[in-house]
């Protein structure tokens, strides 16, 4: 029988069965696979696992705190949580070129993570032990896409971007490689994952990286994370979290246009709106929001982020558009 439980129940002894009392490490990045994996290999093997989380600036409002104090609170993990803001932000000033900004936010993914490996070998070193291995949130349908082979180590479902260095080899450790997405929902309801991270909706490796069109800067990040946490609640409250498969709010930020507000004209930015349905993301329809909702997100985006005067609907399918704007 299939049930949340015996997976759990399965998947847990296989992992102690690779594992024995080996030393494993894992990079947590907000969203559900990452998690649920991880909450299976501590239900396994406890302590032994260590995660990191590398905070790149990039995330949205509050997920930082979802990963460091609620997903801690609902699995008791070790936790090794790494401050990157300030690099990944000097990494990336001046850059516009949407792929420029996927190489670096990659490449500097893999330079934290790297060191961060390397301090929990050193800590375990002091009990005498090594880490051995990494635990990957690799799905079904991405082992069939790449030819069911035990791929070496990457960290490919966050970035898509290359492998880990030479001289950091890990056995990997992918409990979730025969579940559907659904089924991983299920499986992490079930080990008591908080339901903003079961349910998160996808969102890009690269984060609001490449939602600012243009350079990427504290600010405009500070103004986009406002504008987002505004869509992504009134969104929830109008009961669309399931039915909408994501929405990007995009910030136009070498874009300006007049505006007026109260006495005074404004020359603020806009922001786009790009409300999707979709099936697996390969094609998309934009989708038909209530016209009452996005009043109440264009008010409240305009009226709480005084930077932002002018609020847009992007309405293209995919294709010929693609979901996210870089
Ligand atoms: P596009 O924009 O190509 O997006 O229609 C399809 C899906 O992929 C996500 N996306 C990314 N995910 N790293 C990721 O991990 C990326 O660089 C990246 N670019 C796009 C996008 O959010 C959508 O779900």
């Amino acid at each position: 029988d299939w049930t949340p439980g015996n997976v759990v129940a399965e998947q847990v002894d296989r992992i102690r069965a690779q594992v024995g009392d080996g030393r494993v490490i894992c990079a947590l990045s907000g969203g559900v696979d990452s998690a649920v994996a991880a909450a299976l290999v501590q239900r396994a093997v406890g302590d032994q696992l260590t995660c990191v989380f590398v905070d790149h600036g990039l995330l949205r409002q509050g997920e930082p705190e979802q990963v460091e104090r609620d997903f801690v609170a609902a699995t008791g993990v070790v936790l090794k949580v790494v401050d990157a803001r300030e690099q990944f932000l000097g990494a990336l000033a001046g850059v516009t070129d949407p792929e420029e900004k996927r190489k670096i936010i990659g490449r500097e993914f893999i330079r934290v993570f790297e060191q961060a490996a390397r301090e929990v070998v050193a800590e375990s070193g002091a009990h005498g032990e090594e880490v051995r291995f990494l635990v990957q949130g690799t799905l079904y349908p991405d082992v069939v896409e790449s030819g069911g082979g035990e791929g070496a180590a990457n960290i490919k479902s966050h970035h898509n971007v290359g492998g880990l260095p030479d001289d950091l080899q890990f056995e990997l450790v992918e409990p979730l490689r025969t579940l559907f997405k659904d089924e991983v929902r299920a499986v992490g309801l079930e080990l008591g994952l908080p339901d903003a991270i079961v349910w998160r909706q996808p969102f890009p490796g690269p984060g609001l990286g490449i939602r600012i069109i243009g350079e990427v800067t504290g600010e405009r990040l500070d103004l986009l994370r406002a504008a987002d946490a505004i869509a992504r609640e009134e969104l929830t409250r109008a009961g669309l979290d399931r039915t909408v498969w994501q929405c990007p709010v995009v910030l136009l930020a070498d874009v300006r246009s007049v505006g007026v507000q109260g006495d005074g004209r404004t020359y603020g930015h806009p922001v786009v709106l790009r409300p999707v349905t979709s099936e697996d993301a390969m094609t998309a329809d934009w989708a038909r929001v209530p016209y009452e909702v996005l009043a109440r997100l264009s008010t409240r985006i305009t009226n709480e982020v005084p930077e932002v005067n002018r609020v847009v609907l992007d309405v293209t399918s995919k294709p010929p558009g693609t979901i996210e704007w870089e």
